[in-house]
């Protein structure tokens, strides 16, 4: 007897370092047996805004990287419930049943601590590490579902940095037979991955090139006294003047010359790193515009030097998602000095311009609990491939367990490989 085909609706979610609200997309994988290509359909997104107090609690936690058990509980199961009840408001928004509806919910948290390479800390008694909260048992346990999270930290035991995390899935997506792709996210933190031309989705990479929106953020924070969270469409800094030579300067930061591997978050781009750069321009005569537009030129000319750097030669197109790929003072900057690279944005692809890591982790949530591997980039510290993810199971996992052992049949476990292959589709094409 033949074994039935894999169906797993996923909510996939995302909280990144901006803290701006959690990113969530609805998705069915199928796939009609373990040789065939995993098909993967974007059905719905959503963004739910993060409250602001909780928001508040989790920047001090960060900012002030002194805290206490009790204030790190807090903020795990606060986490988890905000999660939790973005969850239940997407579904009940746009209308479908999260029992009748979905398999398993899929995210990584909200990112606490990411400090992959202690060698930018000196002086301090640091090693590896990597911290994401909210709670999974809240999420499972509010919503019913099946939830994972800590696919970062499972990464990370395995010997990489367990960031960006998203080379295989982008690479999946957008892998084309002739054309050099790379898929640019600025979030908080900005990075892309690069898909060689050629139809093979494993000749990938993906890295951060450091602040995406984060400087930017806390720049406009400073001078409106934390009135407005950003940059809306670039408005502020385009009508200041950037000072190239902070821009030049601030690009010497060891995190610019060091090599790929590279990962990066608030701990080496906090707020008060923008806060000190405000500071001091404003003291040799800078507008507060002149300062959101030199750092703004520090998020671009950052990505601009690493493209130059690691991209391959030719790069044919440049697939823009997340918050910043809105600032035109970035996007044009880039356009401006890669005129070989067709730029645009993901929603060209399919995929609205914040769901990408959202859908991200919903392919890891599939591919975590069906029990494979992800397939591992290149330009990475370890080649072990391992099953990602925490999982806890919600009142459904049963019939989950059951519907994934009955797709895998006989199939034998030394052939538990990687996905290589994804048909995507989506109801946001154009
Ligand atoms: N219209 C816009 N103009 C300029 N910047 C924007 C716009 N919309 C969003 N952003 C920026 O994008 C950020 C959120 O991006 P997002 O991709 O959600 O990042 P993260 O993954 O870190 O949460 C905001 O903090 C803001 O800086
Ligand atoms: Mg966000």
């Amino acid at each position: 007897m033949s074994s039935p085909p894999l169906s797993l609706r996923v909510i996939g979610h995302n909280a990144g370092t901006s803290m701006d609200g959690l990113d969530l997309v609805h998705v069915h994988f199928t796939q009609e047996s373990p040789d065939k290509p995993l098909k993967c359909e974007l059905l719905r997104y959503g963004e739910i805004d993060m409250p602001k107090p909780l928001k508040r609690k989790v920047m001090h936690l960060i900012k002030t990287n002194t805290t206490s058990p009790e204030e790190i509980s807090v903020v795990n199961v606060r986490l988890g419930e905000f999660f939790a009840s973005a969850i239940k408001q997407f579904a009940q928004e746009q209308g479908f049943s999260l029992k009748d509806d979905v398999d398993i919910i899929a995210g990584q948290g909200q990112t606490i601590w990411h400090l992959p390479l202690p060698e930018l800390f000196p002086g301090r008694d640091v090693s590896r590490a990597h911290l994401d909260m909210a709670e999974i048992s809240t999420i499972a346990a509010e919503t019913g579902i099946t939830t994972m999270g800590n696919f970062r930290v499972s990464d990370f035991a395995l010997g990489r940095q367990g960031c960006p995390l998203f080379a295989a899935f982008d690479s999946l997506w957008v892998n084309h037979p002739t054309k050099t792709r790379a898929v640019q996210n600025i979030g908080g933190i900005a990075n892309f991955s690069v898909s060689a031309a050629g139809g093979d989705a494993t000749k990938c990479f993906d890295f951060d090139t450091g602040p995406g929106n984060v400087f930017i953020d806390a720049a406009v924070r400073y001078f409106t006294n934390g009135e407005r969270e950003y940059d809306k469409n670039g408005e502020m800094g385009a009508k200041g003047k950037v000072r190239q030579d902070v821009v030049d300067e601030w690009l010497q930061h060891p995190y610019f010359t060091h090599d790929i591997p590279k990962t990066t978050g608030r701990e080496t781009f906090g707020d008060d790193t923008a806060d000190k750069i405000c500071e001091k321009m404003i003291k040799e005569g800078a507008t507060p515009e002149d300062c959101v537009a030199t750092i703004t030129r520090i998020t671009a000319q950052s990505l601009v030097e690493h493209y130059q750097r690691y991209a391959p030669k030719p790069l044919d197109e440049i697939y823009m998602g997340g918050g910043g790929s809105r600032n035109p003072n970035i996007v044009n900057y880039l356009r401006e000095q890669l005129p070989n690279t067709y730029i645009t944005t993901i929603d060209e692809l399919g995929v609205p311009l914040g769901a990408k890591e959202a859908l991200g982790f919903a392919f890891l949530g599939c591919e975590g609990f069906v029990g494979r591997p992800v397939m591992v980039p290149q330009h990475v510290e370890s080649q072990r491939e391992g099953v990602i993810g925490h999982i806890q199971p919600g009142d459904n996992h049963f019939k989950l367990r059951k519907n994934v052992v009955r797709f895998w049949g006989d199939w034998p476990e030394d052939n538990v490989k990687p996905t290589t292959k994804m048909e995507f589709s989506s109801r946001f094409a154009q």
